[in-house]
């Protein structure tokens, strides 16, 4: 157990990564392989002639944002779902309710509620059609607390700040 950590922490660092395989809690199980750092490639916003082109999407905090690069872990598209890796566990991107046609996304440790996600590597992200709305792979991303990424559905912009229209297409994994 210890020498694979050790094998772990040495490729990450090889890699250029950060050392800590898990860097969140909750402690995942003591599966050998759940402490390994599985590496993936990001999801990027795809909007050439906007300043957020090429932000990725990030798993740092439970409200989805854009952030410049960093992105060290991996995604699971897995039943409709998409999930950020941790562990054998997964952060799942899930679409929330607003009476509003952008609509609020969070990262909830185990918990899927949305499995209307279409999404693969090389591909842009895809919400399906629920009773509320269309399908769309159109997203909207205010400059809030950081680039807040919301679900865009329709026409409707949060007032008093700016925003941009974005899609975001999984990156196809190259290796470091
Ligand atoms: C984002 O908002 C902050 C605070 O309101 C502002 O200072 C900054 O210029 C904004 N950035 C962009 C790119 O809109």
């Amino acid at each position: 157990m210890k020498y694979i950590w050790t094998v772990a922490n040495v490729l990450s660092l090889a890699l250029g990564l950060a050392a800590a395989p898990v860097p969140w809690p909750p402690t995942p199980s003591d599966i050998v392989w759940c402490k390994l750092l599985k590496i993936g490639a990001p999801i990027v916003a795809d909007s050439p002639s906007t300043p957020i082109h090429g932000l990725q999407l990030s798993v740092d905090t439970a409200t989805p944002t854009l952030v410049g690069k960093g992105f060290t872990g991996s995604y699971d598209f897995i039943s409709g779902g998409i999930g950020a890796w941790r562990g054998c566990h997964d952060y799942w991107l899930n679409i929330g309710t607003s009476p509003y046609s952008y609509k609020p996304l969070t990262w909830d440790f185990d918990y899927k509620v949305t499995t209307t996600w279409t999404a693969s590597a090389g591909s842009l992200v895809r919400a399906g059609a629920t009773a509320d709305y269309l399908a769309t792979n159109t997203f909207l991303v205010c400059n809030q607390t950081g680039w807040v990424v919301y679900l865009q559905t329709g026409t409707d912009v949060p007032p008093g700040v700016t925003c941009y229209i974005t899609q975001l297409k999984v990156n196809t994994f190259t290796f470091p």
